[in-house]
């Protein structure tokens, strides 16, 4: 243990360290917590009555009293898709009427549409959108959080759409995790030439994007990609030196969780339609299942992901909220925990876990993020109410008190202290 402390939080009622070793249970849970902090990585963290006799900055170290309130790891947001330019409340609207989401999509509405949207938005439009989706999520508690393209299905509008989020990156203090999603859909102007539109990704989209992502997916399931076109572009971006992740099983059982377990995916997502031996599959690869059940509940079909087979397989879960204007437009982690576990068949604990330390793993930063555990980020969430239980319990209101990221106080009662640069205060008004 090494380094001058310069964050310290006493009197967590509750802390989850989200790290067995560390506490009770899957969530490690202590009573009467403490976390001591350096330079934004966690040194210590355990009941306040062990906290040792650290080296302390007295003139500049953050002190903060959670008053007995439960303290939990900075949630981390799995899956988004949160560049795009227009909204889809119409669509939302149809769907209470009984238009289903796949029939919008064939008539040319849906992801077509937010296509054309963003493609005719100008990049500071998208960014100041993007941004208050951003700023919302974080004042809620959201301290990582992954981010795709697919909106713009052009070389140039994928491209932008990265530019953004690397825009973005550099004025948060939220970590973004850039992931490449050209293959969201074969774009209108391809229908007739679908290997068209693969090798225009392969050869041109992939050279321009992958500098400016981590991770490639594609949207494999019916009426988008299928699994030799989702093989194609996983295979194209590995090589471009993306780690691959999948949308799979979302509208029905296409194969594509077998895919993402075939090609050792990092993660694979939605999966509302999965076979028991894709689960058994899923968890021989190691591939973290990414529950999104705002998604399953806006849907309306009834369905959510197989907890149960998930969890006898021995999947490690994962929550996000998929925050889009079409599915489930929602920048709330607190609200997918709650839906896990009311509609999604989580336990609390489960659901608290998938998103914090399992959401980290869908994004290769297991044990650096989502924790609270000696050389974990210093992310955490002070919540408005005395039980980690209030996350699914108390509904639809904002339970972050204080968000801290890397040893910094970024939010407090839903106000932004520090979660944006100041150049970009404001940014609220514009984003939708
Ligand atoms: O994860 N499934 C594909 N993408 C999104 C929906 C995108 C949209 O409808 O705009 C999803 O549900
Ligand atoms: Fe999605």
């Amino acid at each position: 243990m090494t380094g001058v402390v310069d964050f310290l939080l006493t009197g967590a009622g509750q802390l989850v360290t989200a790290d067995p070793g560390l506490g009770a249970g899957p969530l490690g849970l202590v009573e009467r917590g403490a976390v001591a902090a350096s330079k934004g990585t966690v040194l210590w963290a355990g009941p306040e009555r062990d906290l040792p006799d650290l080296p302390l900055d007295k003139r500049r170290t953050v002190r903060l009293d959670a008053e007995g309130m439960a303290v939990v790891p900075g949630f981390v947001d799995a899956h988004t898709h949160l560049v795009f330019a227009g909204d889809r409340a119409d669509e939302f609207a149809a769907r209470l009427r009984g238009v289903g989401y796949e029939q919008a999509l064939a008539a040319g509405g849906g992801i077509n549409r937010t296509v054309r949207e963003t493609r005719a938005a100008s990049g500071a439009e998208l960014e100041a959108a993007t941004a208050g989706r951003l700023v919302r999520a974080a004042l809620h508690g959201t301290t990582t959080l992954e981010a795709k393209s697919g909106y713009g299905l052009t070389v140039a509008v994928e491209r932008r759409s990265l530019e953004v989020l690397a825009s973005l990156a550099a004025r948060t203090r939220v970590e973004v995790v850039p992931t490449f999603l050209g293959a969201h859909l074969i774009p209108a102007e391809f229908a007739a030439d679908r290997a068209g539109y693969l090798d225009l990704l392969e050869h041109e989209m992939l050279p321009a994007c992958a500098p400016l992502a981590e991770f490639v997916d594609a949207f494999c399931d019916r009426g988008a990609l299928t699994v030799e076109e989702s093989r194609r572009v996983l295979e194209a971006g590995r090589r471009a030196g993306l780690a691959p992740k999948l949308h799979a099983n979302e509208l029905g059982s296409t194969g594509g969780a077998a895919l993402a377990a075939e090609q050792g995916c990092v993660s694979a997502d939605h999966l509302l339609y999965l076979e028991p031996e894709e689960a058994r599959a899923l968890a021989a690869a190691g591939t973290v299942a990414v529950l999104l059940p705002g998604t399953s509940f806006l849907l309306r079909t009834g369905r959510s992901a197989p907890a149960g087979v998930l969890r006898d397989a021995g999947v490690t879960l994962a929550l996000g909220t998929d925050c889009n204007p079409g599915t489930c437009y929602c920048e709330s982690m607190q609200l997918m925990v709650a839906l896990a576990c009311v509609h999604g068949g989580l336990t609390p604990e489960e659901a608290l876990l998938a998103a914090t330390d399992g959401a980290a793993r869908a994004l290769g930063r297991g044990g650096r993020a989502g924790r609270l555990a000696p050389g974990s980020a210093c992310d955490l969430v002070v919540l408005e109410g005395r039980s980690y239980l209030d996350l699914a319990y108390h509904l639809g209101v904002n339970l972050a008190r204080v968000v801290v990221k890397a040893g910094t106080v970024i939010a407090r009662s839903g106000v932004d202290t520090g979660i944006l640069a100041a150049d970009v205060e404001g940014s609220l008004l514009h984003g939708r």
